[in-house]
């Protein structure tokens, strides 16, 4: 199959490139699942936009190097906080919609690490009202093909051509990629003159995690065998409040935007503790939120603190959160009158695949969008709700890169189709669920908010177990998406501990006991 543009993914970063590429060329969309399924979706508080006075760029810029921790790349901050207001303008001709106030104003959304009011938002859902938008935009586009139940493997290189590539190779080239039909269990040969990974994130290496159950790291994984860069993986975001309800798997968010309208966090005998560990308290960054309550958490052996919104007006609190409210209220929580018991829980990959300011990695024709990214716009802590407004301008970036070289690339001609016929290994298959949760424990039992030297390197040894293990189990086994999922997931717990043990300091989300923290 050969198409212009193959775009892996279909949340905010693969859906908004696609409808901008579509009008130079014919773009095929491939996504695992249904195309809703994917972090985009689930997006709660809003997006970061600078909208109106006294909110400024400057200050915009500030409060997210501020929360990057030293470590974000001034360009790219520079990038999305400039052309957020003109994406936003993007999303809105695409159909989004988002409140206003009485007078015709947007309503603006603040979260932790903010220090103006600038988060575009719908409801408590934002994200989905986006993914509604961008998947009615692309259905009707008549240059985008969508491929549902359609699972990247592997992307196409020199590899493939029987050359001998390593990380430091030259001009290694992405032709496209190898995707598995998941009804048929056929895998396609797919080339293309450019291929966008837009893969999402990695939260699904947590046992406890805000992300739904595809977000296990695939792109990333695959980036890193074709011999991209990846970086900054150590800075794995926990969100300081999901719901407390044992049993429920991906955990239920409680949108830092609660906080924002004024809910307070309590411990569990409702003495309120954030004054001890922030200026901006109850919405301080959320690396020193997530702490603080571990700390408080795991000082009293307790599994939760509350978050308590209990002194706003009831019609207010359904209002602005009208699905928190309906969530909590089906376990016989009613937020207006009860606190909500809450957890921190993994969130969000700050790093990923390396990438410059058009969205390309390292690999030629091979672009990484959204949350599987690296653009350095987080640094070492994201600021809340930059992510789905980096998705669209790099998304951006990327179309308008790729648009201008189009008529000088072609298909690379060659490549083999996928020769292994191997078998389906039973017993061995039926393993893969608990190898899948001993990841999961693995992370997070030892790569969790705080971490140690000893900490890290137990986890890198229980881990090479399990890669071994798996790999060959993958050499003789036809895939089939839940093992390729699992070697991913290997992957990329690999990476997140590989990295955060060469990060000889604490900063940011990497909390290691044996260095100091900076600030
Ligand atoms: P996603 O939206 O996750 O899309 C990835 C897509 O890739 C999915 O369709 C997936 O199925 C597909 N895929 C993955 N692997 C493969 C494969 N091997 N083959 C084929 N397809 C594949 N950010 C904000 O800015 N504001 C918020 O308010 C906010 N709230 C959040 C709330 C929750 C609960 C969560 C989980 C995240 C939130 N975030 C928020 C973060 C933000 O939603 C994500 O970072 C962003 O949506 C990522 O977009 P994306 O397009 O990169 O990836
Ligand atoms: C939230 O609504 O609290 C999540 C915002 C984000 O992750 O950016």
């Amino acid at each position: 199959m050969k198409t212009d543009f193959l775009v892996i993914g279909s949340g905010a970063a693969g859906l908004s490139f696609a409808l901008k590429a579509a009008e130079k060329g014919h773009v095929t969309i491939v996504t695992k699942g249904e195309m809703v399924e994917c972090n985009t979706n689930y997006a709660q508080g809003g997006i970061c936009s600078v909208t109106y006075e006294p909110d400024t760029f400057e200050k915009h810029i500030t409060d997210t190097l501020v929360c990057g921790a030293g470590r974000c790349d001034v360009q790219a901050v520079e990038l999305v906080v400039r052309r957020a207001p003109e994406l936003i303008q993007d999303l809105i001709a695409w159909g989004t919609r988002f409140n206003k106030t009485p007078d015709g104003r947007f309503e603006l959304n603040r979260e932790g690490g903010h220090t103006e009011h600038r988060i575009l938002h719908y409801e408590d859902l934002t994200g989905a009202e986006i993914e509604r938008a961008l998947i009615q935009s692309v259905r009707q586009h008549p240059n985008i093909t969508v491929l549902e139940h359609h699972f990247a493997i592997d992307l196409l290189t020199q590899h493939h051509l029987g050359e001998f590539v390593t990380r430091h190779t030259r001009n290694i080239t992405c032709f496209g990629a190898y995707v598995l039909n998941e009804k048929t269990g056929e895998i396609l040969t797919m080339l293309s003159r450019f291929t966008i990974v837009a893969t999402g994130g990695c939260g699904q290496i947590y046992s406890s995690t805000s992300n739904p159950h595809v977000a296990t790291g695939d792109g990333i994984a695959m980036c890193h065998r074709a011999k991209a860069h990846t970086e900054n993986m150590e800075f794995i975001q926990f969100h300081p409040t999901t719901l407390y309800n044992p049993g429920e798997t991906p955990n239920f968010l409680i949108t830092e935007a609660m906080r924002g309208f004024g809910a307070i966090l309590r411990l569990q005998n409702g003495e309120e503790f954030m004054d001890k560990y922030h200026p901006m308290k109850s919405l301080a960054p959320r690396d020193i939120t997530a702490r603080a309550i571990y700390r408080e958490m795991t000082r009293r052996g307790e599994d939760y603190v509350y978050l308590d919104v209990t002194h706003k007006d009831p019609d207010a609190i359904r209002d602005h959160f009208p699905n928190i409210y309906e969530k909590c209220l089906s376990i016989g929580i009613d937020i207006t009158k009860d606190w909500i018991p809450v957890t921190p829980a993994a969130h969000y990959s700050c790093g990923g695949v390396k990438v410059d300011l058009n969205g390309q990695s390292w690999v030629k024709r091979l672009y990484v969008l959204g949350e599987a990214s690296c653009t350095g716009l987080h640094g070492a802590n994201r600021l809340a709700s930059n992510s789905l407004i980096e998705a669209v301008v790099y998304g951006d970036q990327a179309a308008k890169h790729t648009i201008e070289r189009f008529d000088k690339v072609g298909f690379q001609e060659g490549i083999p189709d996928w020769d292994f016929e191997g078998t389906q290994h039973t017993e061995e298959m039926l393993m893969l669920i608990q190898s899948k949760r001993e990841v999961q424990s693995i992370m997070s039992n030892y790569v969790g908010i705080v971490r140690s030297n000893l900490s890290l390197g137990r986890a890198m040894h229980r881990l090479s177990i399990l890669f071994e293990e798996t790999e060959e189990l993958y050499n003789k086994t036809k895939p089939v998406r839940e093992l390729c999922e699992l070697r991913n997931m290997i992957a990329v717990a690999y990476l997140v501990i590989k990295q955060g043990r060469e990060l000889q300091e604490s900063v940011g989300c990497h909390y290691n006991t044996d260095y100091q923290k900076k600030a």
